[in-house]
């Protein structure tokens, strides 16, 4: 049960409920498949949810749009018994063959299994996964999660979530997709997509901009409208028109003033009118804050429990202050999500999951993310010549390190760090650690060499195990988890002395960082090789392992920048409101009087806020290194059939096999309003050495287009455009200029096709 989880002690007793008895079948064995005038899967979706609304009482409709309940905290609805032990539940409704949706968080694997004995694939942070920018892999790793969810008996994934990286001291980094809207867009839509070919109800969250965690339940992100369109909902836009959610989760904070949950510009004009999002709008646990504003704004379902959308919707329904029709509607779009998906055709089964393809996944997923930040030359190391390596600090004897907070995903084999006893703060619960071991796994690719470790606690222990190896090798960390931001990029504790002191005990020294965001380097100028690892899930030793001894050819490119301090972030420190700080559950049981949180930065995120103001960061967006050279040359852009298509050839100029991620960024015309250069299209390319390929990319209109806020509407303007192309943000070989006329629509384009299943 999650919520045993996170919310931890106190609530242990009252939450522990029986677990599943009939299975996610939940409709008896007794109700036939085939039974309903709905059960005829030619039906359209929305037919069919019109025929089972017909039969429907009002006291049905109103139990499908909120959950069984919360433990501890609201009143339960005894069906909450048939729970199958994830962080949500609604009741279905077997005299009509609806299911109950049994609902698990799942960014990173499906969530806190472990109080039900259950194993699930810890899988490299969704940080790490957006580092690969490969969408196959993105599909892969959704597809992984949707088995396992499906093999556990769930069949609504609360995974997806795709806030931008406005500030890298946001506590959940790790669980989203890096700072670039377009690239978290995609990657967010192929992760939807794998989910949803299992069977399961697929989720983007935290609509919209919670791109903070202190005092998340009262910051009121203040943004402009054109701002908010091209940054923070554009990923959100993408999934829609290319992976049809089924839910999109609101947000605890509010936005411009009003609740996210309650927003009505978010929820019913952009989400719902102008993308014809056809799912339903689930409200953040405890997100919800009113009944009919709520509801008539848009709010489709309050999760966890009934306080606003229980008795309270039932009299306002009654009294007409919430219309009938606004009440069917709710009940229209999640029974026409259950039918679009699948979980009502195909039920869940229950089964063993694959533990070994997860861990195959998750290796793959963390050798294709892992960024090699610098290399002297000292990497890849060779088993044939490394006598002796000192392998130092964080743990790395036993394990890696992930990321806390509803998306904790439990260790299979168990915390490999002995936890400490919790503060008796849900969300502040020790870390977990992976029990995947880097010590062993370098031990195993070099069979021939001394191998020692020293666990990083005394300067002088670490700096004499240095002394006396080749190659030393130091691990370093930075935990992260929900409900608090980092107080500063740099590392926690005594971690910057060690490196530095490390280092100049050995020229041969490699950092390996596991770390959810990004981390300042005081010591970057002496380390000889740096591969930030995130946090890189069950398989993450093997995977450091292969990438240290070649056995992989590092590919990842950062997905968000790395500052050289805290300094060169836009806000110097993150906004929070006056007085005693509320603690993490805090923030959402009680959360205090709004305070503004100004997004005065507005289009300017990431590399675009470095970019306008001509700093260097530590390492740039895009950037990470091979252990082979690419070379780029023959670019030609040019529009076809209203789309603009870039091509250039890309040549492996080395000797070993590599992959590429080949980048194409715009420069604006002087007079839009943008800055300096937007990221629009990438290519993951694998080539042997001596190998080139010719790279064509057709770019979205969409993602040439600027948000008109007078006409509310996204155009392309016309003018001269600069396409520039190469491996990172910085680095532009090729570069070219192109025309764009006033975009195929003669201006406005017209708004995103709607879902159509
Ligand atoms: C988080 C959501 C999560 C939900 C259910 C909330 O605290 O913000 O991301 O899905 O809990 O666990």
């Amino acid at each position: 049960m999650q919520y045993r989880q996170v919310w931890g002690a106190a609530f242990l007793v009252a939450l522990s409920l029986p677990s599943a008895s009939v299975g996610l079948g939940q409709v008896p064995a007794s109700v036939k498949r085939d039974a309903f005038p709905w059960s005829n899967p030619s039906l359209s979706p929305d037919r069919r949810a019109d025929l089972v609304m017909q039969r429907m009482t009002l006291a049905e409709k109103l139990r499908l749009v909120h959950g069984a309940g919360w433990t501890g905290f609201t009143p339960v609805d005894p069906a909450i018994a048939r729970s199958n032990g994830g962080a949500g539940f609604v009741p279905g409704i077997p005299r009509l063959g609806i299911p109950d949706l049994n609902m698990s968080d799942s960014a990173v694997g499906v969530a806190n299994t472990a109080d039900e004995g259950r194993y699930a694939t810890a899988l490299p942070s969704a940080l790490a996964l957006a580092s690969s920018w490969d969408e196959r892999l993105a599909y892969q790793y959704g597809s992984l999660i949707g088995s396992e969810l499906v093999d556990q008996g769930f069949n609504v994934s609360l995974g997806g979530g795709v806030n931008l990286t406005r500030d890298p001291r946001d506590g959940r980094t790790f669980e989203f997709l890096g700072e670039d809207p377009i690239l978290a867009g995609n990657m967010v839509a192929r992760f939807i997509e794998g989910i949803q070919s299992h069977h399961i109800i697929g989720d983007v969250k935290h609509f919209a901009v919670n791109d903070q965690e202190t005092a998340r339940g009262s910051a009121d992100s203040i943004i402009g409208v054109r701002a908010l369109q091209e940054t923070d909902l554009l990923p959100f836009q993408i999934a829609m028109g290319e992976a049809h959610p089924g839910m999109v989760m609101c947000s605890y904070n509010l936005v411009n003033g009003a609740y996210a949950c309650q927003n009505r510009y978010l929820l019913d004009e952009v989400l719902k009118k102008t993308w014809g999002f056809k799912g339903w709008v689930i409200s953040d646990w405890g997100g919800t804050h009113s009944t009919v504003p709520a509801a008539l704004a848009g709010l489709d379902m309050e999760m966890p429990g009934a306080q606003y959308f229980g008795a309270d919707l039932a009299h306002a329904v009654a009294s007409g202050r919430v219309p009938l029709t606004r009440l069917n509607d709710m009940v229209h779009r999640i029974l026409r999500t259950e039918f679009a998906s699948g979980v009502v055709d195909h039920p869940a089964a229950r089964s063993v999951p694959d533990i070994f393809k997860g861990f195959e996944v998750a290796q793959r997923v963390e050798e294709q993310s892992a960024v090699l930040l610098k290399n002297s030359g000292l990497l890849p190391l060779d088993p044939r010549t490394v006598a002796s390596i000192a392998v130092i600090g964080s743990h790395a004897d036993v394990g890696v390190l992930s990321g806390g907070g509803s998306s904790q995903v439990s260790a299979p084999g168990g915390n490999a760090v002995a936890a400490k006893t919790s503060s008796g703060d849900p969300l502040a619960r020790p870390p977990v650690w992976d029990p995947s071991s880097p010590l062993q796994a370098i031990r195993a690719q070099a069979p021939g060499a001394s191998v020692t470790y020293d666990a990083g606690l005394s300067l002088a222990s670490a700096t004499a195990a240095a002394k006396s190896a080749q190659v030393a090798i130091v691990f370093v960390h930075q935990y992260m988890s929900e409900g608090t931001d980092l107080p500063t990029l740099e590392l926690p504790g005594d971690q910057d002395r060690l490196v530095a002191a490390v280092a100049a005990a050995n020229p041969h020294t490699i950092v390996v960082l596991e770390t959810g965001s990004a981390v300042a380097m005081p010591w970057v100028g002496q380390a000889s090789a740096i591969l930030e690892a995130w946090y890189p899930g069950i398989r993450g030793g093997q995977a450091i392992a292969d990438i240290l001894f070649g056995i992989a050819n590092p590919s990842g490119r950062l997905a968000i920048t790395f500052p050289r301090s805290d300094d060169q972030l836009p806000h110097p420190t993150i906004p929070r409101p006056p007085g005693a700080q509320p603690t993490p559950l805090e923030t959402i049981l009680r959360p205090g009087p709004p305070f503004d949180v100004r997004y005065s930065e507005g289009l300017e995120v990431g590399y675009k806020w470095y970019d306008s103001r001509h700093e260097e960061p530590l390492f740039p967006f895009g950037f990470g290194l091979s252990y082979t050279t690419f070379g780029y040359s023959r670019l030609v852009a040019g529009m076809r059939d209203g789309a603009l298509e870039v091509s250039f050839k890309l040549r492996n100029t080395g000797a070993r096999a590599g992959e590429e991620v080949a980048q194409v960024y715009l420069g604006f015309p002087q007079d839009s309003g943008e800055p300096p250069q937007r990221l629009i299209a990438w290519d993951k390319v694998p080539l042997a050495p001596g190998q080139s390929k010719t790279v064509s990319l057709a770019v979205d209109p969409l993602y040439l287009s600027i948000f008109d806020t007078r006409r509310g509407c996204w155009r392309i303007s016309s003018g001269r455009y600069r396409v520039l192309v190469g491996p990172s943000s910085r680095n532009h070989p090729l570069s070219t200029d192109v025309v764009l006329g006033a975009g195929a629509a003669g201006g406005c384009r017209a708004a995103e096709t709607p879902a159509t299943h």
